[in-house]
């Protein structure tokens, strides 16, 4: 009897010290890279400089915290993204630092990276580029503007394309984002998007440490 309940109390601890590592190991992050998660599109990029750990949470919530990075993009949304009323709520711990809270997304023929910037920190993505006009949405004017980069990261690798911006001039976290006024704003300035790939609420980190918590959702 005692021989017998040894080897229960045996194999109880070998199964807690099973669970306890997988366990952190799931928390510690989730891989880089694209898929589904709580019936949201999630995306996971970095350039691998410094590290990012990031963790998709219950429906559209997710974490990130980053230290020293180059460059990272994290965030929940769609795919395909569009025409949608995003709501949005969180947390941001880098507003002194270089980070975006956006509503970002992607298109294809004509390759567009665009930007709805929610808030910026240190650096004002619209540095050194001319303002296209003005759009207002959801209770905020933002400033347009169209960047080119040349050989630079995309969703079908390293090329040159152009990227539409939408900065709002009040920076907020959390919201609604009612994408199709800024895409009918950016026409309207000449820039026209292709077809849409994934639109997520990223958090983006330059050359920077923080954390974000964000909770994406919408229909
Ligand atoms: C968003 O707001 C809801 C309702 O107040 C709250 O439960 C949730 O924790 C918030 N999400 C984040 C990421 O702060």
């Amino acid at each position: 009897m005692v021989a017998f309940s040894s080897i229960l109390l045996a194999l109880g601890s070998t199964a807690a010290v099973l669970a306890t590592p997988l366990k952190l190991i799931t928390e510690r992050s989730t891989p880089q890279g694209t898929g589904t998660n709580n019936g949201f599109f999630y995306s996971f990029w970095t350039d691998g400089q410094g590290s990012v750990t990031y963790n998709n949470e219950d429906a559209g919530k997710y974490s990130v915290s980053w230290n020293n990075v180059g460059n990272f993009v994290v965030g929940k949304g769609w795919n395909p993204g569009g025409a949608k009323v995003v709501n949005y709520n969180g947390t941001w711990n880098a507003a002194n630092v270089n980070s975006y809270v956006s509503l970002y997304g992607w298109t294809k023929d004509p390759l567009i990276e665009y930007y709805i910037v929610e808030s910026y920190g240190s650096y004002n993505p619209s540095s050194g580029t001319t303002k296209k006009g003005t759009v207002t949405s959801d209770g905020g004017t933002y400033d347009i503007y169209q960047t080119t980069r040349t050989n630079q990261p995309s969703i079908i690798g390293t090329s040159t394309f152009q990227q539409f911006w939408s900065v709002r001039q009040v920076k907020r976290v959390g919201g609604t984002v009612t994408t199709q006024n800024h895409f009918d704003a950016w026409a309207k300035a000449g820039q026209k998007l292709g077809t849409h790939d994934y639109m997520i609420l990223a958090t983006e980190g330059y050359h920077s440490s923080g954390s974000a918590s964000i909770q994406v959702a919408g229909p």
